[in-house]
């Protein structure tokens, strides 16, 4: 069975000590309504965002080539900081925030296409994309490890999968915050906001290849490349 297969046969991981939020994750339609609600504060275009990710969205994405795919692609913020030449398909599971992305795109002309799609059962063969991007994403998918296996999966096996992610701070003080705010802030946007990405990664078939933390511990970029296939 591949992993593709996996998923759609409802095999999970669970959510673990490292998720942030104990072992519970919301549904599909519940993620949709919390995210339709707050469609501004996850559109990574705004001022805020921008101001916390762009330099980070800007050195790890440039590295990304041919046809990339956007997991989670929310706004399609990811595309301005994207090599001009690459050929861009972005997924997300909210039709809000890709409507938001469709008028961007509207004035970038460059050919880029956006599907209605769950990252836990990507609907592209295997080996399909060169690059697999995906920022701010693994703290609200129901079962991150089954998202990322799909991205190790439809990635060619020289390609990369590159993350950019925010988790709990190592900062002490901000840490404890994020632990204390965690489960308020879960059941109204669907983010756990104090996960740990590369634990989360690291439960995964993908293999890590380079990772830096800034932002006081709170950004991560990761770049990694799929399991060897026989
Ligand atoms: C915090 S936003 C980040 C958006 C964008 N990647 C960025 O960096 O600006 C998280 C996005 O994940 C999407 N999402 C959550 N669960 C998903 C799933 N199972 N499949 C696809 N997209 C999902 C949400 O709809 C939302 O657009």
């Amino acid at each position: 069975m591949t992993t593709n297969e996996s998923a759609r046969h409802g095999h999970s991981h669970a959510i673990g000590d490292h998720d942030g939020i104990g072992n519970r994750s919301k549904s599909i339609p519940e993620i949709q309504d919390a995210v339709a609600d707050h469609v501004d504060e996850m559109d990574g275009s705004s001022t805020v965002n921008r101001l916390l990710t762009a330099r980070y969205r800007r050195r790890h994405f440039a590295r990304a080539g041919g046809r990339v795919l956007d997991v989670a692609c929310g706004t399609g913020t990811n595309v301005e900081y994207l090599p001009d030449d690459v050929a861009y398909v972005g997924v997300d599971i909210c039709p809000e925030m890709l409507t938001r992305a469709a008028d961007r795109f509207e004035y970038l002309t460059r050919g880029e296409s956006l599907y209605e799609m769950d990252a836990q059962d990507l609907a592209f063969d295997d080996d399909s994309f060169d690059t697999v991007v995906s920022s701010m994403s693994t703290c609200m998918f129901p079962d991150p490890v089954a998202a990322l296996e799909e991205m190790a999966r439809v990635c060619t096996p020289d390609g990369r999968i590159l993350l950019l992610e925010h988790g709990r701070s190592s900062v002490g003080p901000i840490a404890r915050l994020q632990d204390w705010r965690a489960e308020p802030r879960y059941e109204k946007t669907g983010c756990r906001w104090n996960q740990e990405p590369l634990a989360i990664v690291s439960r995964s078939e993908l293999t890590v290849e380079e990772s830096n933390t800034g932002l006081l511990g709170m950004v991560t970029t990761i770049t990694a490349r799929p399991p060897e296939r026989d």
